[in-house]
Formats: C-alpha cells, structure tokens, sequence
C-alpha cells in the first residue's frame, strides 16, 4: 500500500462510502482536460466530470489565472457588511443570463446550501408575509442534497432512513414519465387548492441522483404555470441541470415561464472551487425588506462569496461567452443521439434516454436499486479499461467535460458496448 493511500486508510473518512467494506479507492494525483492520473500511473477518463462539477476539463489555464491573479489581491473577507468586487460582478453577471426578474443573488458553499438557503427564502417569504403557508411539493425521486432541508425535499429511501423521523413533512407527487404527466398536474391541482402550500422544487428536466431520469419541458411547463395560479412559489434546482448539462445554459431556458428562485452550483466554477448561489426574483427580495431585522434573510456562512470562488465564476462565464462552449455541447449531444439510436433497442436495456450532453442506459435487472450489484462490476470493469464511471444502481451514463474528444467518447460508447456483452456472461 502506497503511503498516500495508508494516510488515508488511517485518518480519511470518504463521503457515500461504507469505511468497513469498500475496496481502497483511486490514488489520484494529478488531472489535465478529460483525464486523472492515478499515483500508480494508470490514468483514467473522467466521464462523469469529477461528479458533475467539471465543465472545461481539469487544469484550466484561464480559470488557473483568474484564481492566481485573485489570490493576489483579496483571497477572502467576511460578506456581512462587506463587499468586493467579484463578488459585484459575479451577482451582475448572474442576474443577467437569468430571466429577466431573477436579480438577487445570495451566495452560499455547495448544492446542498444554495437548496436550504432556496426553502428558507420560500417559507419565510410567506412568514413576512403573515400569510399562512408553508408546505411544500416535490416530486418522487428527487434528489435536492445531504442537509435536513434539502433531504426533506428529497425522495426517502435508504440514503435518509437514520433521519426519516426528523425530516420536515413535504408532499410528493409521482415522477411525470409521459404517460403519468397529466395524473401528476392532477394531483398537484388537488394540493394547491388547499392553499397552504409555500412552493413546488423542482430538478428541471432531469432528476439527476434518481438514475438521470428525464422528463419533457411541457411538464415544466405545466406545473410553473399551475403552482402561479394557485400562488405557490416555483424553485428550480439547476444545481445538476445547468451551465449547459442539457443542451441550453439552464433546462429552465426550454421553456418561457419562469421560477421565482432557482439553485445554481456545481459548473458554476468549471469545477474547481465550491460556490452555491440562490438566485431571487425581486419579488421575492422585496418581501424581506422593512424596518425590523427579524424580516431579514438571516443566514450565511464563513465562506459566503468566498472571492477566489467568485473570481473563478467570473472567469468561467467569460469561458461560457466563447463560441466554443456550446460548439463543444452541440458536438457532444450529438455524438450522445448517435450512440443512442445505435444501442436504444439492445436486449440488455430496459431503457437508454438523453438530453444534451448526459446520456443514461438502465440495464434490465430483476432488483432495481442505488446497491445494486450490476452497479459494483460495472464500476470495476469501466475502472479497468481506464474510465472513471460511478453508476447510479443499474443506470450507467455520461456526462463528461465539454472537452472530452470525440475520440474519447467512442471510446466510452465502445466500452459500454463490450461491457453490455460480458454483462450476459456474468448473468448466465
Ligand atoms: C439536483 C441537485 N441538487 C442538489 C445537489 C447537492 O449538491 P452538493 O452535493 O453540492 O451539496 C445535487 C448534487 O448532486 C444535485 O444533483
């Protein structure tokens, strides 16, 4: 055992991981663009882009820049009572590639935060408002973050079973596959006409823990424009969904009707530093507005608009600006469309969806579920040929960096064929 991997063994406690009888994991030492050097040598292509953060591929030299010239000058300060001039420009920049009313931008660490921070803006909005509202729809199979908040709002299952008892009571309605969208409409009609509801969260278009489940923009539709007519607020978690994971910037630009808050993370640096942000609309900022600090929205965090963060964000939406951002999303979805109509009728496969640059195969297996064992020999065998694929239970896809080759991308499509093949080997 390497030392590195000793320390680790001794002192490192690994997220999503059972210490007890999960195998060691990669030794990673370095990354440049698509690929991660393990200690041994070995390297590896990074197709789920370093758990969906990574946009441009590893090692940047613009956003290396921008972090090192923002070094320089100011690496960080406290954000209450205080500003700093990425963190202006990140918030100005931001408000202008939303839809037009979403202006108000609260900085926060990680997916998970920008989603608590979202729930509180929405129950406290009604709180201020002394209007008497406060529960809160989700749909089944979401998937929102590890904190008490975003968990409550999240799907139940094995993930939150410790917790269950604590979590605070949200109603779901079924996942609108095709066929269930309008009983979904149905059912949300039936609880907003109580009144009582404060919002509706949302992942748009595609449920990303759930096993990168998609569903059709008309349902987003749909439902915004529902819960408008009943007065319930709208959260969009693009946490997974944006900067270009679906083909547009954000899923939410797919349709015209708007949110009145919505969760951006992940992508927002290109991957390499953490930052939430929780994006309002002025309405909703304004209902925080009066005399009393109690209305305020009290909540923050030590590293609230961290500035290299914010000074990376900046950097990557000028990276965004360049043409070759979405010639390399347009490049990929299409590669992806080709790889789906070449394996969408395999006999393996209870179902292959796309949707921009994420392409998601579900192999047939009898239980379905995140511990599946299809799950750990597929890891293992996508590892062994140099691909760094973390199955979501029996659902393997990519979503690599949107400078991942073409080259490359056969290559994975040629990989998950052959493991297609050897898959029937191991189940018969
Ligand atoms: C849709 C969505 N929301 C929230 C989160 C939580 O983000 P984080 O892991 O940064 O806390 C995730 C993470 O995968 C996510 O996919």
């Amino acid at each position: 055992m390497s030392q590195l991997l000793d320390l680790d063994k001794k002192h490192v406690w690994h997220p999503f991981t059972q210490m007890f009888t999960e195998k060691e994991p990669l030794a990673i030492v370095a990354a440049k663009d698509t690929t991660l050097i393990a200690e041994d040598g070995k390297t590896y292509l990074d197709c789920n882009s370093s758990w969906w953060v990574n946009t441009h591929g590893h090692g940047n030299e613009y956003l290396k820049q921008a972090l090192i010239d923002q070094f320089e000058v100011l690496d960080h300060v406290i954000f209450a009572g205080v500003t700093h001039p990425k963190a202006a420009e990140l918030a100005t920049r931001i408000a202008s590639i939303m839809p037009s009313d979403l202006e108000k931008v609260f900085f926060s660490d990680n997916g998970s935060t920008a989603v608590e921070v979202a729930l509180k803006m929405a129950l406290q909005y009604w709180h201020n408002k002394k209007e008497p509202k406060s529960r809160i729809l989700a749909l089944e199979g979401s998937y929102h973050g590890d904190t008490f908040g975003a968990m409550s709002v999240s799907q139940r299952g094995v993930f939150f079973e410790a917790f269950e008892h604590l979590l605070f009571h949200v109603d779901f309605i079924d996942f609108p596959s095709l066929e269930k969208e309008d009983n979904c409409l149905k059912q949300a009609e039936i609880l907003f006409q109580s009144n009582e509801f404060a919002a509706v969260i949302l992942e748009p278009l595609v449920q990303g823990s759930a096993g990168m489940r998609m569903y059709r923009p008309e349902f987003l539709k749909q439902i915004t424009v529902l819960a408008k007519k009943h007065n319930v607020l709208v959260i969009f978690d693009e946490i997974m969904t944006g900067w270009g994971r679906t083909g547009k910037l954000f899923a939410m630009n797919y349709i015209q009707e708007q949110a009145d808050i919505v969760c951006i993370s992940k992508g927002l640096t290109g991957g390499v530093l953490p930052l939430g942000l929780t994006v309002a609309t002025t309405k909703i900022f304004d209902a925080f507005l009066a005399p009393e600090k109690i209305k305020a929205l009290l909540h923050g965090h030590s590293y609230t608009a961290n500035s290299l963060a914010c000074a990376v964000a900046c950097a990557n939406l000028d990276l965004i600006e360049n043409e070759q951002f979405f010639d390399d999303i347009d490049r990929i979805s299409a590669k992806h469309t080709q790889f789906f109509h070449e394996i969408k009728g395999n006999e393996k496969l209870s179902d292959v969806r796309q949707c921009g640059t994420i392409i998601a195969l579900e192999i047939k297996v009898e239980n379905q579920n995140y511990f599946s064992n299809i799950r750990d020999i597929a890891y293992d065998f996508f590892l062994e040929n140099g691909l760094l694929i973390r199955p979501l239970g029996n659902v393997i896809f990519l979503n690599p960096p949107y400078c991942t080759t073409n080259e490359e991308l056969d290559y994975m499509y040629q990989k998950i064929k052959e493991f297609l093949n050897e898959f029937i080997i191991h189940n018969s």
